[in-house]
């Protein structure tokens, strides 16, 4: 969602002003603007529309060395120019971006508004530009009317304020919503995202929350809001600047599909344990007994990450024999959810930002329970939130659909359950099973992508329908539904997933040549179950394209996509590979824009 930037230092802030932006255009957005403070004054530009519409408006004399910028993503009012961040106060002296939601904003207006503030935007944020401006009377240091302004504000922000009068610092807050802070020579910069930052710097110190930054060209103070002086360490960002580029693919979903073998494998890298059959994972700061007394095992997640979760939980029963059950984040928050001390609650998430899973850690945490962390982004809010954990090492992950944090996400949870599962009573030969078979998954991955070809010509042949109907059965039921997810969201093909036990109680009433059936049909106990379903649907003229083991009889499919055998525990997740191709094909076919869909933002920041 929402993006901040912001430059100070001896070079025009404009350059990297727009060049950050444009780094976080993946996170979605619907205007973008920039703010310079010059020898004269603020100079403010900002549109409805793209970063390249901004580049496109930004004036030639548009120059000073101390700038913020924004890319917004509309909550409070629509998509326009006047909406679009910066936000300035009556005198055009103070600007400010901010990212989150100020919950109060309206009384606040109110109050504004009757001192005689006219309003020049619908959003929640021009409040807060105001507040700055009527707390920085005559030598007031800017850090201080900004810790004033934020004493009345209820909400979540990461914000960054510039000051023309005081040109020499940004000053920056976060409470909520990710503000960091890249170290330079002789400049620094401010981003809500690394992406923004990694070609300039791989230093950088994360503020957490209820801190704010004073950044100057020369370096910064970090301090809380009722102005004590806390220190932080700048930590090294290890992900290769490389890796936020497209690298010769057409969009970046292609090339995080087919980085998946080495995300895998980054997972995995020196987490298996061949003598003892089992995984190490380092960061549960859980030991054996710990563990041996959780009974049992609640996973928390929104969208993709909640389905990953599904498959995360299928994992821990079978291998680890503790009940598990995954729930979206979004819901259980809201349910004032009974916490039990021998549950052990895991959030899952790539970005480590979702508002919503959160929201559910921090109610878990507040009710005394225990939570670990499987996420993507180091040093996230959620990642911080969590009392442990695993990373995924994935790498960055830029396309708005998640594609290797999926399959990473669904590889930390074998992990975990290989783990506790060695801890009860999951035998050393069935350890060493699971172990062999993770170890060949990168592999069977590339085996997979090779039939990308034959993928994409189905899958323009299937995109030309109006909806398709995913099915599979108890493993195979969360690949269904992540394989729909995916094709809804690229492609805007309404996909809908169904048990394939639960197809006879209603949905069969659907099928028909217009509604085709994507099949999972793993050769496993319930293989003779899932042919027959395949019959039941040929007998209603509705055509299929199975994935599978080996290709079930012609007359009970139309397609087949066969993928390789690996354990029965870890099928799921290669299955799924070819619903990830077939999503983008079919979205390719029908002229989306893949890596930012309509609607959606890669890091739900918001309720
Ligand atoms: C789907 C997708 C979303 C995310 C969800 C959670 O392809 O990307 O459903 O999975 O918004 O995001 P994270 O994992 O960042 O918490």
């Amino acid at each position: 969602m929402c993006g901040i930037v912001a430059y100070i230092g001896p070079k025009d802030a404009t350059a990297f002003l727009l060049e950050g932006l444009q780094r976080l255009e993946y996170r979605g957005y619907d205007s973008a603007g920039v703010a310079v403070a010059a020898k004269n004054g603020l100079k403010v530009c900002k549109v409805k529309g793209r970063v390249a519409d901004l580049a496109a408006a930004v004036p030639a004399r548009f120059k000073g060395t101390t700038g913020i910028g924004h890319t917004r993503w509309a909550t409070h009012g629509v998509p326009s120019d006047a909406n679009a961040h910066p936000h300035t106060d009556v005198s055009e002296r103070i600007a400010v971006v901010h990212n989150g939601i100020i919950e109060n904003a309206d009384q606040l207006r109110a109050l504004l508004a009757a001192d005689g503030v006219v309003f020049t935007s619908e959003t929640d944020t021009e409040v807060l530009a105001h507040l700055v401006a009527a707390h920085s009377g005559e030598g007031v240091e800017l850090e201080d009317a900004v810790r004033a302004a934020l004493g009345q504000i209820v909400g979540t922000y990461g914000i960054a304020v510039l000051d023309a009068r005081q040109p020499d610092r940004i000053v920056v807050a976060r409470n909520g919503s990710p503000i960091v802070l890249g170290l330079g020579e002789k400049e620094m910069f401010v981003a809500s995202d690394v992406a923004a930052l990694v070609r300039y710097t791989r230093q950088v110190v994360h503020l957490e929350d209820g801190e704010l930054a004073t950044v100057r060209a020369d370096g910064f103070r970090t301090f809380t809001e009722d102005a004590r002086t806390v220190t932080r360490q700048p930590s090294t960002v290890d992900w290769e600047v490389a890796s936020y580029d497209t690298a010769g693919y057409q969009h970046y979903l292609l090339k995080e599909i087919h980085e998946q073998p080495a995300a895998v494998e980054r997972t995995l890298s020196g987490r298996l344990d061949e003598r003892f059959a089992t995984a190490h994972l380092g960061g549960l700061n859980l030991d054996a007994r710990e563990l041996r007394e959780i009974r049992r095992v609640k996973i928390l997640g929104c969208g993709s990450a909640y389905y990953a979760g599904e498959m995360g939980a299928q994992l821990i029963e079978e291998l680890a024999r503790i009940p598990a059950h995954s729930e979206p984040a979004s819901e259980f928050r809201y349910r004032n959810p009974v916490i039990e001390a021998d549950t052990l609650y895991v959030a899952v998430s790539q970005s480590g930002e979702t508002y919503d899973t959160l929201a559910a850690v921090q109610e878990i945490k507040r009710k005394g329970g225990r939570v670990l962390g499987v996420v993507n982004t180091v040093g996230s809010a959620i990642a911080r939130e969590c009392d442990g954990g695993i990373y995924l090492h994935a790498g960055p992950e830029i396309s708005v659909a998640s594609t290797k944090a999926f399959t990473s996400t669904v590889i930390a949870f074998a992990l975990l359950a290989l783990h506790f599962g060695r801890i009860h009573d999951l035998s050393p030969a069935d350890g060493r099973r699971i172990v062999a078979g993770l170890k060949a998954l990168p592999d069977h991955i590339r085996e997979i992508l090779k039939q990308e070809e034959q993928i994409a010509e189905l899958a323009a042949a299937y995109a030309d329908n109006a909806g398709m109907m995913f099915i599979g059965r108890t493993r195979g039921y969360p690949v269904a539904r992540e394989g729909a997810q995916k094709l809804k969201e690229i492609s805007y093909v309404h996909a809908e997933a169904y048990p394939a036990s639960e197809l006879k109680h209603g949905p069969l009433a659907l099928i028909s040549p217009e509604l085709p059936t994507v099949a999972l049909v793993p050769d496993d106990e319930l293989l003779d179950k899932n042919l027959t379903t395949l019959g039941e649907i040929k007998a209603r003229s509705g055509r299929i394209l199975a994935i599978a083991h080996r290709t079930p009889e012609a007359k009970l499919i139309d397609h087949c996509l066969v993928v390789p055998k690996s354990e029965p525990e870890l099928d799921p997740l290669l299955l799924n590979i070819p619903l990830q191709l077939l999503a983008y094909y079919a979205a390719l076919a029908l002229g989306r824009d893949v890596d930012k869909p309509r609607n959606l933002a890669k890091s739900v920041t918001v309720e």
